[in-house]
Formats: structure tokens, sequence, C-alpha cells
């Protein structure tokens, strides 16, 4: 059970964390970017909302070429966003109200600006400085080519040139599987290792909680940098993060990586209470996943096989199925993620769209507050993205002069539409920057109706999202059954049994609680036996059916959820 006990060694198990994108959370100072002074401001908020945790992506010095997972140096804080001070503080006012803090290492490459990369402007090929990041000799007579046809993640070359002291190429190459801006570290050699083991305990000695490890599954390349064999042409992929290639490609997911990891997991059992890890690990399904996952290694990692299932009832069931499966053989929890600063918000990914291919944000948010509370009962923990819990779409129709994600460059604006989720969130008031800053400014414009998804418009009212979210994490942290208890499928009224999910979490005091996530158009009428008595519901769109003879049932409407407790049967 997720705990207040900031000396407890196993509350991430079940934990509820709440990811912070910081440029975007809360702007103290008016510049138009959130930092963490904005973010300590907030606190109260998140912990009446009722978190475990924190996760805040990057906030090191960076060059901002990707949001902040450009790292210039992993020791230091931007100064746009803050400084160590702040951190301290942000830890201890953390920690003073039960919520714990995770951090955002990004080891699978440095930024440019980084010094390491500097350094090869004034070093030669074969130096130990050189060494630190993967370089090769280009291909052909005049070394014109690169080393092989791996490409970036963000659309175009893998590689880029090593210019020397006046800029001109030098005939080797760096690999950057992201931006050009971001060489990747060569992780065969022992200074790097050494290097983010240094890091993981400057940090962890300033009592962070915990990473989140951006690229998990990135680090190592397979022996002989071999060319890929890529089945989907650069320009018809779409989703910057992972694609049908990313299941055999040479660079994601080789076995080597998990050393690391054992490694880092060492250092992490040394302190008190231990400090935990959660991989970004986009592997191909969850039996590769669990792996990561073993008694030695990370505690956690995403779980984005489920995010991907879409508003489809047999793939989310499966996903289930297979993940809770593969996490019980390494004893490890699983996590459940709806919403990051990668993917589209889950209020716009889940909505139907119409002959136009526009999306219908009602329905989108209201299967979005279902599937949310539906994944909310699954055992393990839940990572959430800040806004969600005010049901913010996604923002699709920001200019392009203002974008800044890299593959929206790279791509020639075909791929690469993440900031539509980083937009600045809505506080209170009725015009930008709706209370994000004292300022209008926000460095991504705010939709001018956000002043109803604002928390000022959603506190206290109902059935807003914002308090929809709060009953869910409080009643999650007060039963004991979305904490600890087994789960189980029950089989549903209906034919189709994708239709209707429904699942038992049964603790050892027997209070279980049923949760059910009706994905059909129609209503549906649960059997009797699981009874009436609803302790949270995603819609009001639930009624107890006036029956004359037999028991009464509950009538669960259309793409919604509810959770609803077990009768008690007599021993
Ligand atoms: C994954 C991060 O979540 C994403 O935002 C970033 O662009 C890439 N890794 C590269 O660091």
């Amino acid at each position: 059970m997720s705990t207040h006990d900031m000396t407890a060694d196993d509350w991430w198990r079940d934990a509820v964390v709440y990811q912070v994108y910081p440029r975007s959370f809360a702007d103290s100072d008016g510049d138009g970017i959130g930092d963490i002074p904005g973010l300590i401001d907030r606190l109260d908020y998140l912990a009446d909302l009722g978190v475990d945790a924190i996760w805040a992506s990057p906030f090191y010095t960076s060059p901002l070429h990707d949001g902040g997972y450009d790292v210039a140096d992993y020791r230091s804080v931007d100064p746009r966003l803050g400084t160590l001070a702040d951190v301290d503080r942000l830890i201890e006012q953390a920690h003073a109200r039960g919520i714990r803090v995770i951090m955002d290492i990004v080891p699978n490459h440095t930024s440019s600006e980084h010094a390491w990369f500097q350094e090869l402007a004034t070093t030669e090929p074969g130096s130990p400085e050189w060494d630190r990041f993967v370089i090769r000799e280009g291909r052909g007579p005049d070394r014109e080519e690169p080393p092989n046809n791996w490409r970036s993640v963000f659309h175009g070359r893998g590689w880029s040139h090593v210019r020397d002291g006046a800029g001109e190429p030098t005939g080797y190459w760096y690999l950057h599987l992201f931006d050009t801006t971001q060489p990747d570290l060569n992780w065969e050699n022992p200074e790097v290792r050494a290097e983010f083991v240094d890091i993981l305990r400057f940090w962890f000695d300033r009592g962070i909680d915990g990473f989140r490890i951006d690229v998990a599954h990135g680090l190592v390349k397979e022996e002989g940098l071999p060319d890929f064999d890529y089945t989907v042409p650069d320009d018809q992929k779409h989703q910057a993060m992972f694609d049908e290639d990313s299941a055999h490609a040479p660079f994601w997911d080789q076995d080597g990586v998990h050393e690391i990891y054992r490694e880092w997991r060492r250092v992490a059992n040394e302190y008190s209470p231990t400090r935990i890890f959660c991989g970004e690990t986009w592997v191909p399904n969850p039996v590769r996943l669990a792996r990561y996952q073993r008694p030695d290694e990370l505690h956690t990692s995403f779980n984005f096989d489920y995010l991907q299932a879409g508003w489809d009832g047999k793939a989310m069931r499966m996903s289930v199925d297979e993940t809770v499966a593969n996490h019980a053989a390494v004893e490890a929890p699983p996590t459940w993620v709806l919403s990051n600063h990668d993917v589209i918000r889950h209020r716009t990914r889940l909505a139907p769209v119409d002959a136009h291919g526009d999306p219908d944000l009602e329905r989108g948010l209201r299967r979005a507050r279902a599937a949310t509370l539906f994944t909310l009962a699954l055992p393990g923990s839940m990572y959430l993205y800040q806004g969600e819990e005010l049901g913010l779409p996604e923002v699709t129709d920001l200019d392009p002069a203002v974008r800044q994600d890299p593959a929206w460059h790279r791509s020639g604006g075909t791929d690469g539409l993440r900031d539509g989720c980083r937009v600045p969130l809505p506080w209170s008031g009725a015009v930008p920057s709706f209370g994000f800053g004292p300022t209008a400014n926000s460095w991504l414009p705010q939709p001018a109706d956000w002043a109803d998804l604002s928390v000022e418009a959603e506190t206290g009212v109902e059935d807003s999202t914002l308090e929809l979210y709060r009953r869910a994490l409080h009643l999650r942290r007060a039963e004991t059954a979305l904490g600890e208890g087994p789960f189980a499928w029950l089989d549903g009224p209906g034919d189709d049994p994708t239709d209707l999910l429904a699942a038992v979490r049964t603790p050892d005091d027997g209070l279980s609680v049923i949760s059910v996530l009706n994905l059909a158009d129609a209503p549906a009428v649960l059997p009797a036996e699981w009874g009436t008595e609803v302790l949270l519901a995603s819609s009001d769109d639930v009624a107890v059916l006036d029956v004359h003879e037999g028991p009464a049932a509950l009538a669960v409407g259309s793409e919604t959820a509810v959770w609803l407790r077990r009768p008690m049967t007599e021993p």
C-alpha cells in the first residue's frame, strides 16, 4: 500500500507518480518558462490531489534543442529553471508533504554543448576524449559517407561529421540516434560508466528518491554497428518514439544493457531508504519489458504496450494479461501510463474521429476519464502526466513558427507533434497565461478556451475531471484492495467479453473492489451479484435498476468506468 512513511522501501510498488514537465508546469518569474520555484509553490496542489511522488522531466543546464533531453551539465540546474538550492528546497518541501521526488537521467546521449563533446575539437582521433562517444571513420574514398545506415529517431541520418577546431569535417562521424545536438555516449567505455555512477550519487546524496531513465533500452549498440534492414521508410514514420522497426534494431534492447542496470541497482541499494529506477523502455512486447525488472535490475519500467492499446477492450485485456503475467514471473509490479510528454494526450488519442478525421473531444473526455479510472484499479503503479487531471486535450493547431520539437523540424513537419502535449498548464483566470505565471507569457501559446479547464475552474465542481482524479487517488490510497489485492478478471454480462472489462481485487480483509469499464456505445446491466455499492464512477450515467423481483442490479452507461464494493459473501 502506498504510504506517507518516508522511510519505507517499497512505496514505489503501487505508487501514483505525477509527471511534471517543468517548463510547462508553473512559472514563478514571468519569463514564460516554468521553473522549480513555480513547482515548489504548487506542491500543496499535488499533495491535495493525492499523488505519492513526482517525476520531473530534465531541468539540467541545456541548450533546449530537445526540451532538456540534451544535457550540457548533469550536475547543475538550468538557470532559466532554477538553482541547486531550489532543488534542495523542492526535495525538502515535497518530502514534508509525503511526496517523493524522481528526477530524469539522460544516459544515452549528452548535449553537443557538454564539455566532453566540446573537447573533440581540440583532441585527436584515438584519444581517450574521442572514446567517450560512438565515433567511426566515414565510408567511401573520402570518408564522405556515414559509417552505417542508421537513422535518427527524429528522421534523417543518425550520423554527423566530427568537425575540427576550424569547423572542417575530420573524416570521422559521431552517432546521434536523436537530434544532431544529442551525440550518443559510448557505453563500452568504463569512464562513461563511472561518470554516470558518480552522477547518480551526486543526486542521491542530495536526497532525490529515484530516477526515470531516458531511452533506457538504447545505451548498448550491437557489436560492429551493422547496417539495419529498415522496413518502414523514413518518410512514412509518424511516431517519433517507436515504430515497427524498433523491435529488431541493432541499437535497441541489446542484452548488454542489463549489466549497466545491475551496477546502478547496487548503487541505489546502498541508500536508505533505497533509491528507485523507472526505465523508459520502448521494447516490442511485455516479455522483453519484464527482463528490465529482474530483481537485481530496475524497480519498474514504463509499460507502453498498454498505452498503445487504444480504446480497444481486446487489446487492453491482452496487454493487461501479458503485463501482469510477465511481471509476476520476475516478482515486479507492473506500471501503467496513458499520457506523457511524448504522446498525444489521451483525451484526444482515445476520441472517436469523424469522416474528416476530427476527434470528438467530448467523447474523448468521457473515454479518457473511464480509461483512467479503470487503469487506476490495476495492480502496480500508475504514472499521470500533468494536465490530464484537468482533462486537457492535445493542442493540435500550434503555429509551425512556435513549434520546438526537433522531430518536427527534421521531418519537414510530418512528425514531431510533441509540442501539442507540452502547452503550459492553465491554473486560474480568464486570459492567458491562465495563472501559469505572473505575466501573459508562456513559451507555447495556450488555447483561449482553456479558462474552463483551469485548476480554479474545476476545483470544487462535482463532475469535473479534477475532482474525479482527486477522489480516485484518495480512494485508491484508502482501499487496501486497490493497493495489495490480487487481481482477477470477471465474466461480464454480454456476449462479447471485450465490450466490457471487469476485474476484482481481493485483499486479505475481503473488502474487494470490482472495477468495470464499459467500452461499448450502449449501457450495460451488471450481474446482480456484483452489487450496487458504487465507490466512484467516471460519469453520472450509472443507475440502480428498479427490479420488482430479485436483487437490484447496476446499469453502467456507455464509455463509463465504475468502482464497486463487492458484497461480502457468507463464509
Ligand atoms: C525520450 C524522451 O521522453 C523524449 O522526450 C526525448 O526526446 C528522447 N527520449 C531523447 O532523449
